[in-house]
């Protein structure tokens, strides 16, 4: 299966948190069909294991169980990467959850809950890949922000918080490391289908639906896309850059 659709990623190694479903797999799955070999990593370690055999890919395709706000843990599937496949090329931080309520209702346990996934998490992961990367002297990282990091949205300002300061964390890590030939560059994508998303209300998903220009939510793949794009060398001049996939929103 290696090398299909051209192989944008041919041989390189890339981890993805929160991979075992949603839009981390469809990004494992991206990165596998494009010639990666591919760490599936998820707190649900046994929810990463059946991703990872969906995927199908034998010998390019490992899981590992890994909660991003661990720093032991963090370390180690880099370190897995590294024994397993001899390199780490790639790191998809893409690990997330929700705790929406306004203010009001929202509780300190809400706030430091989604701040810690996101925003610790997403720091763990890029400090851990970085000291891989800069050795090697090449790398991508790619951070998964919002829209709801540059909007702001209601009943989120934990998670907006988050998903605005992983695109300050992107632009200061590019900083840091492109003397280094490690690339960092953040995704912001809208309303996409996922489990996530399922557990909106269904009215308040038609009428965020009809705010986008596109008329309609994105797939995980859609996501998926842009981050391919990302990871391979078709953006070797791009660091710190911020990719808005939401189907017109916002813009
Ligand atoms: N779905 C959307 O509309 C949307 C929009 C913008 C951004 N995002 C972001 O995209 C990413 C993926 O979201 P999704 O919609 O696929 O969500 P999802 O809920 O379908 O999947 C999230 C995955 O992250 C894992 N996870 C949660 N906490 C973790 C932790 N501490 N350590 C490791 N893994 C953990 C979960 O087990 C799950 O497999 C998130 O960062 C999310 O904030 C999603």
């Amino acid at each position: 299966m290696a090398g299909v659709n051209g192989g944008l990623v041919l041989g390189r190694t890339a981890v993805v948190t929160g991979a075992a479903q949603g839009i981390g797999l469809a990004i494992a799955r991206i990165l596998y069909e494009h010639g990666a070999n591919v760490v599936v990593t998820d707190q649900d370690a046994a929810l990463a294991v059946t991703a990872a055999e969906g995927l199908g890919g034998g010998e390019s395709v490992s899981s590992l169980g890994c909660d991003v706000t661990d720093e032991e843990a963090v370390t180690a599937a880099v370190g897995h990467a590294v024994d397993r496949f001899g390199r780490l090329d790639i790191l998809v931080n893409n690990a997330g959850i929700t705790r929406d309520a306004t203010m009001g209702k929202m509780t300190v346990a809400d706030f430091e809950a989604v701040v810690d996934v996101h925003l610790k998490g997403t720091w763990l992961g890029v400090r851990a890949a970085a000291e891989v990367m800069r050795q090697a002297r090449s790398g991508s990282i790619i951070n998964i922000s919002s829209l709801s990091g540059k909007s702001g949205n209601f009943g989120q300002t934990n998670y907006s918080a988050a998903k605005a300061g992983i695109v300050g964390l992107t632009k200061a890590a590019a900083k840091e490391l492109a003397g280094r030939g490690v690339r960092v560059n953040a995704v912001q994508p809208g309303l996409i289908r996922t489990a996530m998303t399922a557990a909106m209300p269904p009215d308040v998903f038609a009428a965020r639906e009809a705010d986008i220009p596109m008329k309609r939510a994105g797939e995980p793949y859609e996501v998926a896309g842009a981050v391919l794009f990302l990871a391979s060398d078709l953006s070797s001049y791009m660091t710190g850059t911020v990719l808005e996939v939401g189907g017109g929103r916002m813009m």
